[in-house]
């Protein structure tokens, strides 16, 4: 028996020049690194430069996906973008990417799951290329938060920073087995009765503004690790599969607190995590990809691995994937 699997060929990051280090930010407002350092583990992030959006920063991501890949953008027929900055209210930053490809065949569309954004968009273009509907996807997480920061809220500024990611997907047919490469699960879950503790106060519909994030910051943090960890659970239930399988744990990249807790509470090894939130901070939906795009850069993740994402982020929202590399 065979079965159509969406296997990666290929991933890239981009993020933008400007670094701002705690340091700097310390000199800003009322804050110091000891204390972002021990409650985030988060050194420093990268700032969109004026004039730079978030389909600019997509667009780059997805070229070097693209390259990573060895496959011409002609050859896209789908491209879905997590964001929860677009460009614009309308049309979706999706679009503005597939442009800048130079794409005007298939669809392109955005994805808004905030920070659980990229697992939501691998979860939708692995079903919609098992259902034979398209045969090759980008799937992109892009983000530029600090535009929707209140930088004088040192609560939540300190937290965020922009970039994005991508990889390159293709509808295969394989055996089937857990051996073989693709996506072998996806589980998403959501529960609006949090969406009061990590959101924007603004938007189209109710202040015509774009709004800050406001966020009860130890409300979310009592919710993460469980919600994660859950999701994982769900994961390992679907496979077969345990923690001791797993090559390498990319988590979205929101608080080393979080992450450790969740890895030490699913037995996973600290060397198999994978940590970039001390020179990216939370990029939201762009941290998996980023991160992605780092542990296969450096040699870590290779074909064959076994790869476990996961994000929980606003809504709450929150989900995991488990796939062969
Ligand atoms: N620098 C210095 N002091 C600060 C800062 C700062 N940047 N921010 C808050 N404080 C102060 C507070 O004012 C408070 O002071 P007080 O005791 O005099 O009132 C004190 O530090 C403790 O504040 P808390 O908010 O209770 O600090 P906490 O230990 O909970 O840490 C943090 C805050 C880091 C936000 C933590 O709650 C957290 O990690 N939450 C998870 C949130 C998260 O990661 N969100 C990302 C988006 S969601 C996602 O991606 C999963």
């Amino acid at each position: 028996m065979t079965a159509i699997r969406s296997v990666v060929l290929g991933c890239g990051s981009y993020l933008p020049q400007q670094i701002l280090t705690n340091a700097q930010l310390a000199d800003r407002i009322d804050t110091s690194d000891e204390w972002i350092v021990q409650r985030t583990g988060i050194r420093q992030r990268h700032i969109a430069a004026e004039g730079e959006f978030t389909s600019h920063l997509a667009i780059n991501a997805a070229q070097a996906a693209l390259a990573n890949a060895g496959v011409d953008a002609q050859s896209i027929d789908l491209i879905v973008l997590a964001t929860s900055t677009p460009d614009n209210t309308f049309p979706a930053t999706a679009v503005a990417v597939q442009n800048g490809l130079g794409i005007n065949h298939g669809a392109a569309f955005d994805l808004q799951a905030v920070c659980s954004g990229f697992v939501f968009a691998l979860a939708t273009a692995d079903n919609f290329l098992r259902s034979g509907s398209f045969k090759r996807a980008l799937v992109i997480g892009a983000e530029t938060f600090s535009r929707i920061l209140d930088w004088n809220d040192r609560g939540t500024c300190v937290l965020f920073g922009d970039g994005a990611g991508a990889i390159v997907l293709e509808a295969q047919e394989q055996p089937g087995k857990s051996s073989d490469r693709g996506v072998l699960t996806t589980h998403l879950r959501s529960d609006g009765r949090h969406k009061s503790k990590l959101y924007v106060d603004g938007g189209p519909s109710s202040t015509q503004t774009v709004g800050h994030l406001r966020m009860e910051g130890r409300e979310v943090f009592k919710h993460a690790v469980g919600m994660i960890t859950d999701v994982i659970v769900d994961a390992f239930s679907a496979t077969g599969v345990t923690a001791e399988d797993v090559d390498w744990f990319i988590p979205h990249q929101a608080n080393k607190r979080i992450i450790d807790a969740s890895a030490h509470k699913l037995h996973i090894a600290p060397p198999k995590v994978v940590l970039t939130v001390d020179l990216h901070g939370n990029t939201s939906a762009a941290s998996i990809p980023l991160a992605i795009s780092v542990a296969v850069a450096d040699g870590r993740v290779k074909k064959g691995d076994l790869v476990l994402l996961e994000a929980m982020g606003g809504g709450f929202t929150w989900g995991s994937a488990l796939l062969r590399w």
